[in-house]
């Protein structure tokens, strides 16, 4: 079953030569036309997250591997950033799911596979994970194999290097699979010098939407900082929550792959943003301690409208969705939500409009809305504890056609025990 053959270091000093030697392996115009198709898609992808799945599923599919990971720099560590596996390594999709929402930290240092090629910054191909030899510093950890009754063979894990020679993390694939029988086997040549290629395009594209995250962060961060009751943890949650939900509702309706992508791509950061418009509202109120007075009240509700202002110049359609999801996620689905419907967001004073209802409610505003009030149920803020799981479900389905929509309460009782692992995931 598997071919055994030279150890990973041999490998990896003839794959160094291989890449300044020869290119021949990409002498044929449809993989080159591939490779740049793919490095234009990539560049379109905002959110990190998005843009980490596209990177594996398109490198998995390249080189036919059975799984891979990815583990994004984090100072003098490796994160543990995205997993996509084959159905024979986790065949509950649900399990699968929530197993990328693990905190797993590991050292940049020899002694680990992806530590010793994030330390080194140089590839490296091992033929068989059993058959390291004593030569060399790293090991591989079996403990996943033996956790999931899985055995790794072949693996390539190439550092995720920009065009500057930043390193930005590591991208791994495991268990490279004969295209007949399915049975593992090494990584080929034309492996290599693919994934390394490709690698160079989704460093840059990881570096570019990891300052997208960042900027937008800090952006959210000058208005929460200003309100004591959220938390940093909180619009993660929200966001994660979000995506997971609204990836169910759209197999339930059958949404092609490619407006399913583009939309989780969007959502995540525009999720994020849901309360960006608090920015506006006076301390004394956004800090106030005890209950608000109906005018009070009248003022924080304002910041739905005053938050759509921030996106008035539409001029992409991360700002649509943002403008949506800040203007629409405190509507209700039965119609007593805010701010309604109003003619001109732009004209002060703010007078609330009759409250939009059902499907008038933007699609992603419905989800965000939802995410929001089971998040802030779940967690402890400064003015109540966290209240119970089951309570939370129980208060959130007897609002079924009330406050939310019926079907994407569907999609989210669907999805609750990948929203648990998320809020493990973001834990204040
Ligand atoms: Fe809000
Ligand atoms: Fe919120």
């Amino acid at each position: 079953m598997l071919r055994l053959a030279r150890s990973g270091h041999e490998r990896q000093v003839e794959m160094e030569k291989r890449q300044f030697c020869s290119s021949s392996a990409l002498d044929e115009t449809a993989r080159i036309q591939r490779l740049l198709d793919v490095s234009s898609a990539l560049d379109q992808v905002t959110d990190l997250d998005s843009l980490l799945d596209r990177i594996l599923t398109e490198a998995r599919s390249f080189t036919h591997a059975d799984s891979g990971t990815i583990y994004l720099r984090d100072g003098e560590k490796l994160r543990f950033a995205y997993n996509a596996a084959s159905a024979s390594l986790i065949s509950d999709d649900s399990e699968r799911k929530r197993f990328n929402y693990l905190n797993h930290i590991i050292p940049i240092d020899e002694h680990s596979i992806a530590g010793y090629v994030a330390q080194t910054g140089k590839p490296l191909i091992i033929d068989d994970a059993y058959e390291i030899g004593e030569n060399v510093p790293y090991s591989f950890n079996p403990r996943f194999d033996q956790e999931a009754n899985y055995r790794t063979v072949s693996m390539l894990t190439i550092p995720l290097k920009s065009a500057q020679g930043k390193n930005v993390g590591v991208l791994q694939l495991v268990n490279a699979l004969d295209r007949e029988s399915a049975e593992p086997i090494r990584f080929t040549e034309d492996d290599i010098l693919y994934v390394l290629l490709f690698g160079k395009d989704a460093a840059a594209a990881v570096e570019k939407a990891s300052l997208t995250r960042r900027i937008i962060l800090r952006m959210i961060s000058m208005s929460e900082l200003r309100d004591p009751k959220e938390t940093g943890a909180h619009v993660h949650r929200v966001a994660a929550y979000s995506v997971e939900i609204y990836q169910r509702w759209a197999t339930l309706h059958s949404v092609n792959t490619d407006e399913l992508r583009r939309n989780c791509d969007l959502l995540r950061l525009a999720a994020m943003m849901h309360d960006v418009g608090k920015i506006a509202i006076p301390d004394v109120i956004l800090r106030k301690p005890s209950p608000l007075t109906k005018s009070e009240r009248e003022i924080m509700m304002t910041h739905t409208v005053v938050g759509a202002r921030l996106f008035r110049d539409i001029d992409s359609p991360l700002d649509e969705l943002a403008r949506q999801i800040v203007l629409n996620h405190h509507e209700r689905w039965d119609g007593t939500g805010y701010p309604g419907t109003i003619g001109d967001i732009d004209l002060d004073p703010i007078v609330m409009g009759p409250g939009k209802r059902g499907q008038e409610i933007p699609l992603f505003a419905r989800i965000v809305g939802l995410a929001d009030v089971y998040d802030a149920l779940v967690s402890r803020r400064t003015y109540k504890e966290p209240w119970k799981e089951k309570t939370v479900l129980e208060t959130i389905e007897s609002e079924s056609g009330k406050q939310f929509d019926p079907e994407v309460l569907t999609a989210f009782f669907d999805v609750h025990p990948v929203l648990l692992a998320i809020k493990m995931k973001y834990a204040e």
